[in-house]
């Protein structure tokens, strides 16, 4: 019996790229599959495979950045294989520009298709677990860029957002036995090879096969993976690591409260060394002798 016998995925933006790598997966591991993509003959495809290898598939062309859109995924798993078990919040755009030129409908479109559309999908599939009575697995996807990186704010902000979104679902929805984790995958896709290096630079990145994240994404999703909420894990390549979660780090303390006039006097000198690596290529602290104005023309 395989490890997702009996249970039903949808994945959004399972067309190409690491959602049609996860749809495969999943097929493979035994669950049926819902392979949503706005691009409906790139998801037509996937289903062509699973099926061809004698898994269950259907397509599903929902733009999931609405909650209607999200909505009508899930139906189709019901009205298609009567239950949902797994959603995994995939789908992606990218609109990467510096900040001060990005527009409002750069900004507008990522956060919708990522964080809007995680939050909808999300919501839409719990509900319908809650109503089932079987719990499921809930996975959204995160990126490094949530870090900081430079030319992708619409981005890396949506990712923040999302990973915040993990955390308070899974204090939420336990009492309903759905896990809700994240993972921040690698892997050679469409969007890969828009990204750009440190300053904006073309950069030539490795090629890194995008089934290698579903093997973890299998386990979360099943039964077996039962003790996993609220975590985030970066997948793909070689590696599955923890993502440490956001937290207050060293502190000074001062019995009154700080006086601005104790801060000038102190702050620099006991935190100044430990201010944090800024954004994802974590180089030391760029910024210790002051940010200043550029030299007036
Ligand atoms: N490639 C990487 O190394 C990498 C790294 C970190 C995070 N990610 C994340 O992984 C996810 C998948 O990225 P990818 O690299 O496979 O990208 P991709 O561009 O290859 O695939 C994304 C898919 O999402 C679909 N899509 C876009 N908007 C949609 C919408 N509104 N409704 C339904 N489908 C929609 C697209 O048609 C496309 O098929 C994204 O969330 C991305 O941010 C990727």
């Amino acid at each position: 019996m395989a490890i997702l016998d009996g249970k039903v995925a949808v994945v959004t933006g399972g067309g190409r790229g690491i959602g049609r790598a996860h749809c495969l997966q999943l097929a493979g591991a035994g669950a049926a599959v819902v392979v949503n993509d706005i691009d409906i003959d790139e998801a037509q495809k996937v289903v062509a495979e699973i099926t061809g290898r004698g898994g269950r598939a259907v397509a599903d062309a929902s733009n999931i950045s609405s909650a209607a859109g999200a909505q009508s995924a899930v139906d189709l798993s019901i009205s298609e294989f009567g239950q949902i078990n797994i959603m995994v919040a995939n789908a992606g755009i990218a609109r990467d520009r510096t900040f001060l030129k990005m527009t409002e409908e750069e900004l507008n479109s990522v956060m919708d298709v990522h964080f809007k559309g995680t939050f909808f999908c999300l919501q839409s599939a719990a509900r319908q677990m809650q109503a089932q009575e079987t719990g499921g697995a809930l996975v959204t996807t995160v990126s490094a860029a949530h870090f900081g990186n430079f030319g992708q704010a619409n981005y890396s902000a949506a990712k923040g957002a999302i990973a915040s979104l993990t955390y308070t679902l899974a204090l939420e929805l336990a009492r309903y036995g759905i896990r809700v984790n994240g993972i921040s995958p690698l892997a050679t896709t469409q969007m890969s090879n828009t990204y750009k290096g440190a300053g904006g630079k073309d950069v030539e990145l490795p090629y890194h096969d995008p089934e290698l994240n579903g093997p973890m994404l299998i386990y979360l999703c099943s039964d077996e993976g039962n003790y996993i909420s609220g975590q985030i894990f970066g997948t793909g390549g070689e590696r599955i690591t923890v993502l440490n979660q956001p937290k207050y780090g060293t502190g000074i303390y001062r019995p009154d409260g700080w006086t601005l006039d104790e801060i000038r006097k102190h702050f620099k000198t006991h935190m100044g060394q430990l201010l944090e690596p800024v954004g994802l290529m974590k180089t030391p602290y760029p910024f210790l002798d002051g940010i200043v104005p550029p030299t007036k023309s």
